[in-house]
């Protein structure tokens, strides 16, 4: 989102009560009652959390001990606990659920199946002795690339529930990107399919995992695929094996391991800084406690409800919001394989009618997006199965925000605009929607039990309303991530250093207005937000430098309708500049060769050649400027320190 729209909604004044029908049956029914709460985590915070803890998760061995700061930034929860989190999902939901559907899937051809609890429990125990049968143990890493299908959950859940520990890469991902996060990683398993259908063509997941595992990948032992598309695949005896084949022979009954709570559940790699992404290490207990809690709070999950979030499971949102927290609070999730735009841009509304979906979540992008092809489209379908609009991601604008609320929502739906980050593992700032008025744009306050502040640079508390600052968390939370894998260096620098241990940073800018509201203004790292993913600038430059052509590269964001960033990317060629900076056929390669390096999300929109980059004396390049070109703005940067002023009609495009 640009700065000129944070400016203008400086001063949004519209407020949404919660509606009296809603806010009459919902979990947390009125402002008092959550006053009530957040009273009880201010004056006992360790057990605001344990008794959450105790009665929210099942335990086969109580813990006694809440939170070990003794070895800060490394916290520990519930640490003398041990549960199981497939058991907390699945097991504990037969008694009550077990013909209940847990997941419907819909595939993008229009397939629909539907699998109950306990067939759902049924196939995770299967898996997971297909996956004992392996040799897969406890903390092993189990590499997770595969199309949005339960399938997906069901190997998730399988790892959970012996112990091994997942790292999902997202479907749109590279080989490359697939390829490092496996080596990083060092996962003895590699769970793919052989493709998955979206925007109506057939993504080749099995030959981009034969490409990455050509490449290196010394620790994996074993390829085990799905089969989705039926496509023809290239196949390797020794290492290749269907899922099928695997799981027929194994017995549906898989007693789960039972682990400490600060067992890592997963890892989950999201782009940082530097080139490199980091992994992101979450826990057992901790993570599942805030996905439930959340699930209750924010979403008002019930029995009854039909909870549908778009997300991809590659991503953050999809483990929470899909793999787990509906699952653990014994919903029933919608699972959908594709595109919102096929076979047509009502694609989403027509599923919400036929499923009778009652909780939709989705990102802001796909709202504007969607918004652009009209009213008319959502008008053709019968909306009022929904009770509750969710959106993540990103900042999203008023606009948007109206256009969801009116004509999605019929004005009848609270819509939570949650904020939270892959390291958070769960919301973290979400309007609770029984109790807290919401303001189109602002994602509200910090949930009870989440200590949330804005700070100056020497980590003051911000008080004087709407100004900006560093969003911090001011006490561990029980989601928390635990570390970086591999990097408990960068660990302690991203996310510590800068306040001296006290905060948490967020790595991003908000503001606070006079009624205590949150407004997220952006990164203050050099990380993009494209379409609620995050990208590294880092990374599409060292994928950009990576081809023969390309000596040097800067990429930044600028402001773009739909995807809330667009990548600019200004290249240095080797050898001569071509003549006006523009060489379409150069362009497409380069965004060809980008999309093969990271995937087609990191596609720079735009790229501008010219012989040099700004940089300053000490040879640091002036992102700002450039960033300021990419938006066409007029530069206010001093350009004196340019070795050539020159280069600066190139940057802009002049000539
Ligand atoms: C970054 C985290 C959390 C799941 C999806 C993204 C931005 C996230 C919001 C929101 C404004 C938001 C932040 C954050 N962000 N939600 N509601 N309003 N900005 O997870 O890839 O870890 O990215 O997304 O910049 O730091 P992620």
């Amino acid at each position: 989102m640009s700065h000129d729209s944070i400016d203008s909604i400086l001063h949004e004044e519209r407020l949404f009560p919660p509606a009296a029908p809603f806010a009459a049956k919902a979990r947390i029914p009125s402002a008092a009652a959550l006053a009530a709460l957040r009273e009880k985590a201010a004056r006992d915070y360790e057990g605001f959390w344990a008794d959450l803890a105790r009665s929210e998760l099942s335990w086969q061995k109580p813990f006694s001990r809440t939170l070990d700061s003794s070895d800060a930034p490394h916290f520990r929860w519930f640490e003398d606990g041990q549960l199981n989190v497939s058991f907390n999902c699945l097991d504990r939901q037969l008694a009550k659920r077990r013909d209940k559907a847990a997941i419907i899937f819909e595939g993008e051809k229009g397939d629909i199946r539907e699998l109950t609890y306990g067939e759902l429990h049924e196939t995770v125990c299967r898996l997971a002795n297909g996956l004992k049968s392996l040799g897969i143990r406890r903390g092993d890493r189990v590499v997770i690339y595969m199309p949005m299908v339960p399938e997906a959950v069901i190997a998730m859940q399988a790892c959970a529930r012996i112990g091994a520990v997942h790292s999902v890469v997202f479907g749109g991902f590279s080989a490359e990107s697939l390829k490092d996060r496996i080596e990083d990683a060092g996962a003895r398993l590699l769970i793919t399919a052989d493709g998955g259908y979206r925007g109506g063509k057939v993504v080749e997941l099995k030959q981009a995992a034969d490409k990455a595992l050509d490449h290196g990948c010394p620790t994996i032992e074993k390829m085990l695929v799905l089969k989705r598309t039926g496509h023809s695949i290239n196949w390797r005896k020794e290492r290749d094996l269907w899922w099928d084949d695997l799981i027929k022979q194994q017995s549906a009954d898989c007693a789960p391991e039972w682990v400490d709570s600060e067992h890592p559940l997963f890892l989950l790699y999201t782009s940082g800084s530097t080139g490199k992404p980091k992994g992101i290490q979450h826990s057992s207990a901790g993570y599942l406690l805030n996905a439930i809690v959340t699930m209750q709070w924010v979403f008002d999950i019930r029995d009854d409800d039909i909870f549908w979030c778009t997300a991809d499971v590659g991503w953050v949102t999809g483990h929470t919001y899909v793999a787990y927290g509906p699952l653990a609070t014994g919903a029933t999730v919608l699972m959908y394989e594709g595109a919102p735009t096929v076979p047509d841009p009502g694609r989403f509304w027509d599923m919400c009618q036929r499923h009778k979906t009652t909780i939709f979540y989705t990102a802001p992008t796909a709202i504007r997006a969607l918004m652009k092809f009209g009213e008319d489209i959502p008008g053709r379908y019968d909306l009022s199965s929904l009770r509750l609009l969710g959106t993540v991601g990103e900042p999203i604008n008023p606009e948007a925000w109206m256009w969801y609320h009116r004509v999605i929502g019929r004005e009848n739906c609270p819509v939570v605009d949650t904020w939270w980050q892959t390291e958070t593992g769960a919301h973290m700032i979400a309007p609770i929607p029984g109790a807290v008025p919401t303001k189109p744009g602002s994602c509200t306050q910090p949930l009870p039990g989440i200590e949330a502040g804005i700070v100056d640079e020497k980590g003051n508390d911000i008080n004087e309303p709407d100004k900006g600052g560093y969003l911090v968390i001011k006490k561990p939370w029980p989601s928390m991530l635990r570390t970086i894998w591999g990097d408990d260096e960068r660990y302690r620098q991203t996310y510590w250093k800068k306040f001296g241990g006290r905060f948490y940073l967020a790595g991003d800018s908000a503001r606070r207005d006079k009624d205590g509201y949150f407004w997220i203004m952006g990164r203050i790292d050099d990380v993009l937000n494209v379409s609620g993913h995050r990208l590294g600038t880092m990374e599409v430059e060292s994928a950009l430098v990576a081809h023969p052509r390309v000596a040097e590269a800067a990429v930044v964001g600028r402001p773009d309708d739909i995807k809330g960033e667009a990548i600019f990317a200004f290249v240095v060629l080797r050898g001569a500049r071509p003549p006006g900076g523009v060489d379409e056929s150069l362009t497409n390669e380069l965004r060809a060769w980008v999309a093969e390096q990271i995937g087609p999300i990191a596609k720079p929109d735009d790229i501008r050649f010219s012989d040099n980059l700004p940089k300053t004396r000490s040879g640091k390049i002036m992102r700002r400027l450039l960033r300021s070109i990419a938006r066409g703005e007029a530069i206010t940067q001093d350009t004196s320190t340019l070795e050539n002023e020159g280069i600066l009609r190139q940057l802009r495009g002049e000539e």
